[in-house]
C-alpha cells in the first residue's frame, strides 16, 4: 500500500486548466486500489500571501467544492484542511530547528517570491519547512507535484534525513513524483491557461458568464465560407481536450471543409462544456450554497488525519525529549 499525499494551492475557484490537468488526473490516481490518498487544502501555506479572512475562506471553499464535484471520494481517501490539523504548525517548529538557514535561503521560489511580492515576510521563507512538516507528519511515500516543487521535495528529504540520522528513524523518507505527460490547456488567447494571465475558462460560472467567455477566445478573422486550419485555431484546441474522438473529428472536418464559422464553433465549445460539466457545475453550487454539507466532507477527512498526526507528534516529541 503506497500513501500518497499532496497539498492543493487554495489560490480561487479552479479554472478549466486546473480541472483537466491537475484534479481529474488526480482523482483517476486516487481511485486505484492499493493507493490511499491524502489531499488537502494549503490553506496555511496561502495565508503567505492572501491576508483578506473572507476571500481566504471563499478560496477553500470554492477548492474543496471544486474536487468534491468532480467525484474525489472523501470516503476512501483523506480529504482536510491543513489549517484543521494544527499538529503541523508543531512539527514545522521542530523541523525549522533542523533546517540550515542557508538552505532556506537559497530556494528557488523564495528568491522568485521575493523579487515579485512587496510582502515579503517569514512565512514565505520558512514554506518549504511548512511543506515538509505537511509531508512528513503522515509518513508519505509518493508526492504528486510539478517541476516547481522538486526543490522543496528535496529540502523535505534533506530534513527528514537529517532528523532520523540524528535522533534515529523516525520519518519515511519521501519520493516525488512528477508527471511527465502534464497536459497543457490553452487560454482564451492561446498561451497556457492560467490565473495570472487572465486568460481562463471558470466552468462554474453561470451559462450567460460562461457562454461570453467563450465568445471572446481569440481566433483569427477568416470569413464563415472559408476553410480553417484546426490545429492553430484556440477554440479547437480547447475542444479536442474536452471531447471525445468521434465529436473532435467532426469539429475537424467542419474546419476544413470551410462553411463552419468561428461562431458555430464556439457555440459547440459551450455546449459540450455545459453537457459534460453538468453534474459538476450542480454539485458545486450545491456546495458553495450549503456550507454545512461541504464542512461534512472535510471533517470526516480531518478528524482522521489528525488521528495519524497525533500519533507521529508523539513519536517526535518522545525523540526530542518533550
Ligand atoms: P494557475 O497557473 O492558474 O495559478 P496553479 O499554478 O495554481 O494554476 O496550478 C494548479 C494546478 O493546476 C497545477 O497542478 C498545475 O499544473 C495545473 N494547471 C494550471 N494551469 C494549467 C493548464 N493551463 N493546463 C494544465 N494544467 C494546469
Ligand atoms: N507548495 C505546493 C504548491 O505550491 C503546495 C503544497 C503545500 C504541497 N504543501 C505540500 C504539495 C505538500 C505537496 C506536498 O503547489
Amino acid at each position: 500500500m503506497a500513501r500518497i499525499l499532496t497539498g492543493i494551492q487554495s489560490s480561487g475557484v479552479p479554472h478549466l486548466g486546473n480541472i483537466l490537468g491537475a484534479i481529474l488526473p488526480a482523482i483517476e490516481m486516487s481511485r486505484a486500489p492499493g493507493n490511499e490518498s491524502f489531499f488537502f487544502i494549503a490553506d496555511l501555506h496561502s495565508l503567505t500571501t492572501i491576508k483578506d479572512a473572507e476571500v481566504r475562506k471563499h478560496n477553500i471553499n470554492a477548492v474543496a467544492a471544486a474536487w468534491i464535484a468532480f467525484g474525489f471520494d472523501t470516503d476512501k481517501n483523506l480529504f482536510y484542511r491543513q489549517s484543521m490539523v494544527a499538529e503541523v504548525c508543531e512539527l514545522t517548529w521542530y523541523l525549522n530547528c533542523m533546517t540550515p538557514f542557508p538552505m532556506l535561503a537559497n530556494a528557488h521560489s523564495f528568491k522568485d517570491k521575493s523579487e515579485k511580492l512587496a510582502d515579503v515576510n517569514a512565512g514565505l521563507f520558512t514554506y518549504p519547512v511548512l511543506m515538509a512538516a505537511d509531508i512528513l507528519l503522515y509518513n508519505a511515500n509518493y508526492v504528486p507535484v510539478g517541476k516547481d516543487q522538486l526543490q522543496h521535495l528535496e529540502m523535505t528529504r534533506d530534513i527528514a534525513q537529517k532528523f532520523n540520522h540524528h535522533y534515529g528513524e523516525t520519518f519515511v523518507i519521501p519520493e516525488a513524483k512528477i508527471d511527465e505527460e502534464v497536459m497543457i490547456v490553452p487560454g482564451i488567447d492561446g498561451q497556457k491557461m492560467s490565473k495570472s494571465y487572465h486568460n481562463y475558462i471558470d466552468i462554474f460560472q453561470s451559462d450567460k458568464e460562461l457562454l461570453k467567455v467563450v465568445k471572446s477566445i481569440v481566433t483569427d478573422s477568416l470569413p464563415l465560407e472559408a476553410p480553417k486550419d484546426p490545429d492553430t485555431c484556440n477554440v479547437y484546441n480547447i475542444y479536442k481536450l474536452i471531447a471525445d474522438d468521434a465529436l473532435t473529428n467532426t469539429m475537424r472536418n467542419n474546419y476544413l471543409n470551410g462553411g463552419f464559422g468561428y461562431g458555430h464553433a464556439k457555440q459547440e465549445l459551450y455546449e459540450l462544456i455545459v453537457n459534460k460539466f453538468a453534474a459538476a457545475r450542480e454539485e458545486y453550487q450545491f456546495l458553495m450554497s450549503n456550507p454545512a454539507a461541504l464542512n461534512h466532507q472535510l471533517e470526516k477527512g480531518e478528524a482522521r488525519a489528525k488521528a495519524y498526526a497525533q500519533d507521529t507528534l508523539g513519536l517526535v516529541r518522545k525523540k526530542l525529549g518533550y
